[in-house]
């Protein structure tokens, strides 16, 4: 595709609900095409005329589970052949996972990397030489301001998120030469499903539809590093800098707290 004169061709996984749905709604009103890719066909088959209502010229699905990494990059060449190219890829389907003191946690943590770390990058790796080849192109990633320090319990999702926050890094320097943008999207917490398990407090809690308009246009202008709710940059920087000393105070007293503990 010379991407000059049609629309953004979108492909989103974890389309289906959360962050990736709303997302999808933002983009579409902004006229692009989109490829869904989830699980749960009836979630995505009930989008199809919703997001053509708003705005998207074309709406197409695979359903799959990600994980299932040739399967995956079978439903991108679908993509690359039904929208003549893929313009921007945006890799957003995960999962929270715990690591707790008292139990093994092997399995969540097999399963936490093999959803937000393989299978995400599995497809940037499929995608990314053609990108490169065509000179053109965006591959966003949702990371999460929990890559930033280890937080308690969460060995499993930090490592997740820690993992492809740095990938995206790498892969940005890159494919900057070849015209390819990188994106890396960190939310804090978000309205999802996914949070709807969480039991302690969520400061700052926003809803999705505010996140998917917001990390949307991040993707579309190609923004290398995006955070919201906007108070959660301020927090990463100061996470950022902390010695360790007193981040494992913090840790240990107030992430605990915030997290119901
Ligand atoms: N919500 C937050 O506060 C928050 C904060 C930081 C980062 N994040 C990140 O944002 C991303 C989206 O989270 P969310 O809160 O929107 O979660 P969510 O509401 O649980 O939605 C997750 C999406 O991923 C899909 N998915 C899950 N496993 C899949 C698999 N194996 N194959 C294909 N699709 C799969 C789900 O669809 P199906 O079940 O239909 O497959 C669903 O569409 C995740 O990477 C998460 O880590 C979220």
């Amino acid at each position: 595709m010379d991407g000059k004169n049609v629309s953004p061709a979108v492909v989103i996984t974890g389309a289906s609900d959360g962050i990736g749905k709303s997302m999808a709604i933002a983009f579409a009103k902004r006229g692009a095409r989109l490829g869904l890719i989830a699980r749960r066909r009836e979630l995505l088959e009930a989008l199809v005329p919703e997001l053509t209502k708003l705005g998207s010229p074309e709406v197409r699905i695979a359903v799959l589970d990600v994980t299932d990494f040739a399967a995956q990059r079978a439903a991108l060449d679908g993509f690359e052949r039904e929208f003549n190219g893929i313009s921007h890829l945006v890799l957003n389907a995960g999962i929270s996972g715990r690591a707790t003191p008292t139990a093994d946690g092997w399995d969540d943590i097999r399963k936490c990397l093999e959803l937000n770390v393989f299978a995400a990058l599995n497809a940037a790796e499929w995608m990314k030489p053609r990108m490169v080849a065509r000179k053109s192109g965006t591959i966003a990633g949702v990371s999460s301001v929990a890559a930033i320090r280890g937080l308690p319990d969460s060995g499993a999702y930090s490592t997740s998120k820690a993992a492809i926050s740095t990938y995206l890094e790498s892969l940005r320097v890159d494919l900057a030469p070849f015209g390819v943008k990188v994106v890396t999207i960190a939310p804090g917490y978000i309205e999802t499903g996914l949070t709807a398990r969480n039991h302690g407090s969520m400061p700052f809690l926003m809803k999705s539809e505010e996140a998917g308009r917001i990390f949307a246009e991040a993707v579309l202008a190609g923004r290398k590093f995006t955070v919201a709710p906007w108070q959660y940059a301020w927090l990463i920087r100061i996470l950022r800098i902390l010695p360790n000393a007193v981040y494992d105070r913090i840790a240990a007293r107030f992430m605990r707290r915030i997290r119901g503990k």
